[in-house]
């Protein structure tokens, strides 16, 4: 089971909506039906970046249904006043949101890169309405642009992405290759499909983010290191906490946001 933590979601959500594919969202914006008020699912909506980033930049009146298992994170977001209803459910119970269909849009963000590809086949499958309109954002694409660069950086990001793609619940999680397997299944299914650069973009200055990133890159790649191989790992992550505390350090995350829809006839 996936748990994040909120301190963690905190930190990213500035970094995510500087990220995030302002014309990918006025795409998306546009092409919601015209009804009042718009019916919104945000699944893994954690602590409500999502529904902060999107909120204010919606035209129309929204009624909002966010879905998460966390019910710590839920009642953080319900504090930080996000309004909609809330749902303490499981994602691998898509027969739950069938309930509440239908919706214009479902979306989540930073969700793709953490579950499978036969968990999104069924939730496109299952929403039996050729309107709804799919948008998630913040998918990690592989990208990790460490400056400046170090020999290890490459197998430091193949092992990341090794534990990535390891089932966090929903399947075996599609990691870093989320944006072109979802694409494939979308235009199988007969959608037309648009991404977005979202990349995080890091500075020097940037300290406590830098630190996050370091710090649970490294953790994971601890978690499935060969014990021969961990010596890499901590030169790795002595020469990046050098760099960080004499703010020498940037990174550029690659993330991309995804919209999908079916043409109306
Ligand atoms: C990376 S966080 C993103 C949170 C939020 N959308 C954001 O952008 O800050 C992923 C979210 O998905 C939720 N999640 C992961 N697996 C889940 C599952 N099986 N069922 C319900 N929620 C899940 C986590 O609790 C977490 O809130």
């Amino acid at each position: 089971m996936a748990q994040f933590d909120a301190a963690w979601l905190r930190r990213r959500e500035p970094f995510d909506h500087a990220a995030r594919s302002i014309p990918l969202t006025q795409q998306m914006i546009a092409r919601l039906p015209e009804r009042s008020p718009l019916r919104i699912m945000d699944l893994g909506c954690g602590l409500g970046s999502n529904y902060r980033y999107l909120q204010p930049r919606m035209e129309r009146a929204s009624q909002w249904i966010l879905i998460d298992h966390d019910a710590d994170l839920l009642q953080h977001a319900q504090e930080l006043g996000v309004s909609g209803t809330f749902y303490q459910w499981e994602l691998t119970h898509l027969e739950n949101l069938r309930k509440l269909y239908p919706v214009d849009l479902i979306t989540g963000s930073a969700l793709l890169d953490l579950v499978s590809a036969e968990w999104v086949a069924a939730l496109v499958g299952a929403t039996g309405d050729n309107n709804t309109l799919f948008f998630f954002t913040l998918t990690y694409d592989g990208r990790q642009q460490w400056q400046p660069a170090h020999p290890l950086d490459e197998w430091i990001r193949v092992m990341f992405h090794r534990h990535m793609q390891q089932d966090k619940g929903l399947g075996i999680a599609l990691g870093a290759r989320a944006v072109p397997t979802v694409c494939q299944i979308l235009k199988n299914k007969g959608f037309t499909v648009h991404t977005g650069d979202s990349d995080w973009q890091i500075t020097p200055a940037d300290t406590p983010m830098l630190t996050a990133l370091v710090t649970g890159i490294s953790l994971a790649v601890q978690e499935i290191c060969p014990p021969g191989q961990q010596n890499r790992l901590q030169t790795w992550r002595r020469v990046r906490k050098h760099q960080m505390e004499h703010q020498e350090l940037s990174l550029i995350v690659g993330h991309q946001d995804l919209l999908a829809y079916r043409e109306r006839q």
